[in-house]
């Protein structure tokens, strides 16, 4: 028999049903708790609220696991590339080699961008960040693809948006780079793989000669693959409930870019950099900022440390720490703030405070390290996280979307005034 779960209220007992994941996580249907009881559940910050059921991610913060569709992270980190987790990803299998070809194929048709585009670039401020440029070039799309406006498109169409979107996204990441800097863009060079692709996008300049060194390619590889998803994360709900309305795609992720900008979700690789530094020109002195983590009358805190459900050491931290050590030895390169980043780690693990709340580096603590050792500038660390992140939230659309979930609208509790009578300007104190 089905597990259910009894509430009594004033005396009044009513039995919810209990829905079981394939990893025996647990959690209480109570879909028709208003119209039975008249509740309804206050949850701030869906701190225990399930929003959906998705067969994509699974995560265990309690134990550190991450998985992709069953596959562990660790084994698709070494073994996979991003397109093989992408493809993973939106259509809940390996691909084939055939697909795969395929796939990639139809990826690298479709990496170049309208001219109109650039006209569109030309609009912002070279000081811009480019995550701004980037959520506004990505939801651009709905005016070159209107068709994307129609809710009921046909698969094919829908597939066509996906691929648009994996596309032209290292593009638009590129020009927004390249905006910032105040220099010409670069066009998609087709015959490198995505990644390289996209490098040569932001670092070749006119009149040099630019070769992507492959160990950057597979390091930047390596990072997409592990921001690839991270189930209900508040970036994703925000494409899962953008799409609930129907809307385009492209206006979904562009919400998505835009929800992953601040410095407690994506936005905190760019935080913890800046935070090395000024421990480093400061003096490196650890206690000091260990101890103004703690207070609770500062508001700093110890940027890329602790994580809304790992209870854990995040498991994409620990590949990404043995990935900074190994980019930095290949690249021959002694970036000073990686000491500080271990030695903080270090007191931090042993620190009571740190201990009973359960915080341990996530995975943006030592990303930073690797994206500047690739080159690449701090105000664009987060959109790499976006590029990355780009096949789960594409994902988790496609699958609200053939889940048929309702339009995503939460309850409140009013806690306002209550009924009162319009005063007149002139009668008003
Ligand atoms: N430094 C100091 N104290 C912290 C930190 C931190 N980084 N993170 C949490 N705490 C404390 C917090 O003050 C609270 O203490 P108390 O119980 O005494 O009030 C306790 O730990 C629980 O924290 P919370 O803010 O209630 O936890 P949350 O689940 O709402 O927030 C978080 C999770 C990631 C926003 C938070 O840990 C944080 O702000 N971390 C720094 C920003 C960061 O690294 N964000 C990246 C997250 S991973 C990438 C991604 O997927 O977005």
């Amino acid at each position: 028999m089905s597990k259910t779960v009894e509430l009594i209220i004033d005396g009044k007992h009513y039995t919810f049903p209990v829905v079981e994941g394939t990893e025996n996580e647990l959690a209480i249907d109570i879909s028709t708790l208003r119209d039975t009881t008249g509740y309804i559940t206050l949850d701030l910050g869906y701190k225990n609220t399930g929003a959906t059921k998705s067969a994509i991610t699974f995560l265990d913060g309690e134990k550190g696991i991450l998985h992709y569709r069953g596959y562990p992270i660790e084994e698709l980190a070494e073994k996979s590339t991003f397109l093989e987790v992408a493809y993973l990803l939106i259509f809940g299998e390996l691909p084939t080699k055939s697909q795969y070809e395929k796939f990639t194929d139809d990826i690298t048709k479709r990496t170049l961008v309208h001219e109109d585009i650039k006209k569109i670039l030309d609009g912002f401020p070279s000081n811009s960040h480019p995550m701004g440029v980037l959520s506004s070039l990505f939801c651009a799309q709905t005016a070159f693809y209107p068709e994307s406006l129609n809710p009921n498109r046909p698969p094919d169409g829908v597939y066509l948006s996906i691929i648009r979107s994996l596309g032209k996204m290292p593009t638009f990441a590129a020009w927004s780079y390249k905006n910032a800097m105040g220099h010409p863009v670069n066009y998609p060079d087709n015959k490198l793989d995505y990644c390289s692709r996209f490098l040569k996008m932001m670092f070749a300049l006119p009149g040099q000669d630019y070769e992507v060194d492959p160990v950057v390619a597979r390091a930047l590889d390596q990072l997409l693959i592990l921001h690839a998803d991270h189930e209900q994360n508040c970036s994703t709900s925000t494409v899962r409930i953008v799409g609930s309305s129907k809307a385009s795609i492209y206006s979904a992720i562009s919400a998505g870019i835009n929800a992953l900008w601040g410095p407690l979700h994506g936005g905190a690789n760019q935080e913890v950099i800046i935070m090395l530094e000024n421990i480093r020109k400061d003096g490196g002195n650890i206690t000091k900022w260990i101890d103004k983590a703690k207070d609770k009358n500062d508001p700093f805190r110890l940027m890329g440390f602790g994580h809304r459900v790992y209870k854990n050491f995040d498991p994409r931290a620990k590949i990404i720490k043995k990935a900074a050590d190994d980019v930095l030895n290949k690249l021959g390169i002694n970036d000073p703030v990686l000491e500080i980043a271990m030695k903080l780690e270090e007191v931090a693990l042993k620190d009571s405070y740190f201990v009973e709340r359960k915080l341990y580096p996530n995975v943006d603590f030592y990303s930073g390290i690797i994206y500047r050792a690739l080159g690449i500038p701090v105000d664009m660390f987060t959109v790499m996280f976006a590029m990355g992140r780009l096949p789960g939230w594409i994902a988790q659309w496609k699958e609200m979307r053939d889940q048929n979930e309702p339009i995503g609208r939460p309850r409140q509790i009013y806690i306002g005034h209550k009924k009162r009578a319009y005063v007149p300007i002139e009668q008003r104190q």
